[in-house]
């Protein structure tokens, strides 16, 4: 985190501060570890990760909102991301704006994913107006399910997908969809 970075919200363990340069070096690594990554289709090289800040900054700078970086309170380390983005495929369900979550594994299962998350929740429906937030995930990714259940979404097996990137035979292929709609 940069020196003297606002947060733009707070939890009880956390600051979420807007992803900035300075971040390239954490973000990096986190993206790097194969067992962070082994929901996805590949892990990040540094180039890689390099893109995916800028259109991080970029996605701000457009929408209004983007994903967050997490910072431990307590010795200001960097524990991932956690936010908002417009979903950037085609499907049953889009447009739509989705919450999703990546920690370094040293941060996991201390319940820091959920708390982050409910913080960008109460931002989309409040701040930034959003009505209808949706997450998904590979099906047999089961912690990223058990954050989607810890902080309330939906889940209808009807809306499951088969994600339009992946090869149908990919076993990361068939997606779960998770929704919540704030309380008007
Ligand atoms: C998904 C993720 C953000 C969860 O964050 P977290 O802060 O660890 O969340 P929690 O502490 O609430 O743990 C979630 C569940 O995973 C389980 N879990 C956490 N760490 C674990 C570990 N190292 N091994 C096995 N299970 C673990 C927890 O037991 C918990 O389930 P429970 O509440 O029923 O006990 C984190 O695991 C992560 O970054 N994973 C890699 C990236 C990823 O897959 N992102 C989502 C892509 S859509």
């Amino acid at each position: 985190m940069q020196q003297g970075q606002a947060a733009i919200l707070e939890t009880e363990r956390l600051r979420l501060v807007d992803f900035t340069a300075a971040h390239l070096g954490d973000f990096a690594a986190m993206n790097a570890d194969p067992d962070v990554m082994a929901f996805f289709p590949a892990r990040l090289s540094r180039e890689k990760s390099a893109v995916m800040l800028h259109r991080l900054i970029a996605h701000r700078e457009q929408h209004g909102f983007s994903l967050f970086a997490l910072h431990l309170k307590s010795d200001h380390r960097f524990v991932g991301f956690t936010g908002l983005l417009r979903v950037d495929f085609e499907a049953h369900f889009t447009p739509a704006v989705e919450i999703g979550w990546r920690l370094p594994k040293f941060a996991w299962g201390q319940g820091l994913g959920p708390e982050a998350a409910r913080a960008c929740l109460a931002h989309g429906f409040g701040k930034i107006g959003l009505t209808d937030i949706v997450s998904f995930t590979a099906a047999i990714n089961q912690r990223s399910i058990r954050v989607m259940e810890k902080i309330g979404m939906q889940h209808d097996t009807a809306d499951d997908f088969d994600h339009p990137n992946l090869a149908a035979d990919d076993p990361l292929c068939h997606h779960v969809l998770y929704r919540l709609r704030s309380v008007e």
